[in-house]
């Protein structure tokens, strides 16, 4: 029984790994040390532990409530600079569960519901902008998309001049940390000078100030014009009250709202152009989606939309084989503990390796091919497959990514047929502190003429290829 084995190579050099090729680094220690190794993701912190066994993962998800692990704020620093300090992402113990608390409620299965017709009438007025012969930046697109739903949903729908400022800003900010060199200067505090806005830190930090004054600017109102019938996200966090009756502060409230915006936002966009490229690489899958969606009398029937099982599969096997999120948020072992046969000690970090765990062969065969078929045959355990983590942080999101993705793709098959630009197989890529996917360009090869069902918004501007 020992500390797990891991590279021998200067923690600078782990570090550069994993941001540039952290899935070449994954596979390789996983075929060099199995299915338990370490990893020195940190200058700060010694090197930490990376578990994918199902066992392993059971054990680490379902006792880090404080009985053998924690899950302690301070590890996810690297998040502070876009989120701020009173991010759901950046507390621990009793605060973290108050938050989480707090947060929960608009993210019930039954409000996901109400924001079902948001999310289809957005993709519609985004394919709405597409024309026959027209190459589509798949990322991009999904990209626009998901952060006009997240913006609808956290703020209401009204479109004024704030929001789309505000989607600018972000989407800047965010395709700005997306890069290498973004996510470097979050991981080494050396690269985060400020020389003017030209420097990439100096400019974030601008861009970061303009988000901030927007968000302040809709919290003052909300307070000096509150509106109980409202029924976005901010409407609710702000009459959310705790044990104590005590409600967010403005801090609090613009922490949250940014966690909400950043990682609602990016981690779906993701998912779909993963989803859209697989759907048009392998004209099977597209086929059989198809025509399951044709069966279905209402699109806008959102409890038979989610009942469809072969679209609950294509989005399963999507977040299964591109897991957006590689790794859980970290955990620390609280008392001497026994894990994937070694014995970690009190204070050791350790982290659930998402994306091992879904490659898996003995659960997965055949791991790196897109079969959304293995969720029509068995059912997994939330140990086997978790795209969403688990325990104490599980993703506060996953009902309302699911819904998305099945939303927007039943409305994009539904309407419109495209093909992919060119044959170059998409590659899993890091953008900012996910995992992202290279990119993805489509054709536009005509709209599909809508069979009559009720609200067909767009049926005007349809026509044939
Ligand atoms: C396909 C989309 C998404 C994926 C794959 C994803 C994945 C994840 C993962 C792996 C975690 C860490 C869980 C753990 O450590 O056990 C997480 C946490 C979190 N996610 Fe998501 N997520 C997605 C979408 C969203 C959305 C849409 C939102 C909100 C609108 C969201 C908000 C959060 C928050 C706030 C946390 C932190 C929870 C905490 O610290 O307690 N995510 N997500």
């Amino acid at each position: 029984m020992s500390f797990p084995p891991g590279l021998k190579a200067p923690v600078i050099w782990q570090m550069l790994s994993w941001i540039v090729q952290p899935f070449t680094l994954m596979e390789r220690c996983a075929q060099r040390y199995g299915d338990c190794f370490s990893l020195a993701l940190s200058t700060k912190f010694p090197p930490m532990v990376l578990v994918s066994a199902p066992e392993a993962l059971q054990h680490l998800l379902s006792s880090d409530n404080g009985k053998d692990f924690d899950v302690p704020g301070e590890l996810n620093e690297i998040f502070e600079p876009l989120l701020g300090s009173q991010s759901v992402l950046g507390l621990g113990g009793e605060p973290h569960r108050r938050m989480r608390q707090l947060m929960m409620p608009p993210f019930h299965g039954e409000r996901m519901r109400s924001y079902s017709q948001l999310m289809g009438e957005i993709t519609q007025t985004v394919i709405g902008t597409w024309s026959v012969g027209q190459n589509i930046d798949v990322h991009a697109a999904m990209q626009s998309i998901s952060m006009r739903v997240i913006l609808s949903a956290v703020f209401g729908v009204e479109v004024g001049s704030r929001y789309q400022r505000l989607e600018q800003l972000l989407a800047k900010m965010l395709n700005d940390m997306g890069s290498s060199l973004g996510a470097s200067m979050l991981y080494f505090r050396s690269l985060r000078q400020d020389w003017g806005s030209w420097s990439p830190w100096g400019n974030f930090l601008r861009t970061r100030e303009q988000i901030d004054q927007i968000i302040y600017a809709e919290i003052a109102d909300r307070r000096a014009h509150p509106n109980p019938e409202r029924q976005d996200i901010l409407t609710l966090l702000m009459s959310a009250q705790d044990e104590t009756g005590a409600g967010l502060t403005d801090e609090e409230l613009r922490d949250e709202l940014m966690t909400l915006l950043v990682a609602g936002h990016e981690t779906t966009a993701t998912a779909l152009t993963w989803a859209m490229y697989w759907l048009h690489k392998l004209p099977d899958v597209r086929t059989h989606l198809r025509s399951e969606l044709q069966n279905l009398e209402d699109l806008e029937d959102v409890n038979a939309l989610l009942r469809l099982p072969y679209l609950n599969a294509v989005c399963s096997e999507t977040l299964r084989i591109h897991p957006v999120g590689i790794l859980t948020f970290p955990r620390v072992v609280r008392t001497p503990v026994a894990i994937a046969g070694h014995t970690l000690d009190p204070g050791t970090i350790i982290l659930g390796c998402i994306y091992l765990a879904h490659r898996c062969e003995s659960v997965y065969p055949q791991p790196e091919q897109f079969r959304p078929e293995r969720f029509l045959e068995r059912q997994f355990s939330p140990y086997e497959y978790l795209p969403f983590g688990g325990g104490a942080r599980r993703c506060i999101g996953m009902a309302f990514a699911q819904f998305e993705m099945k939303v927007v793709l039943a409305h994009i098959l539904s309407e419109v047929e495209l093909s992919l630009a060119n044959s170059k197989p998409a590659r899993p890529i890091r953008r900012g502190l996910t995992a992202g996917a290279s990119p993805v360009h489509l054709r536009v090869e005509g709209f599909i003429p809508v069979i009559p069902r009720p609200r067909t918004v767009t049926s005007a501007r349809l026509h044939s290829p």
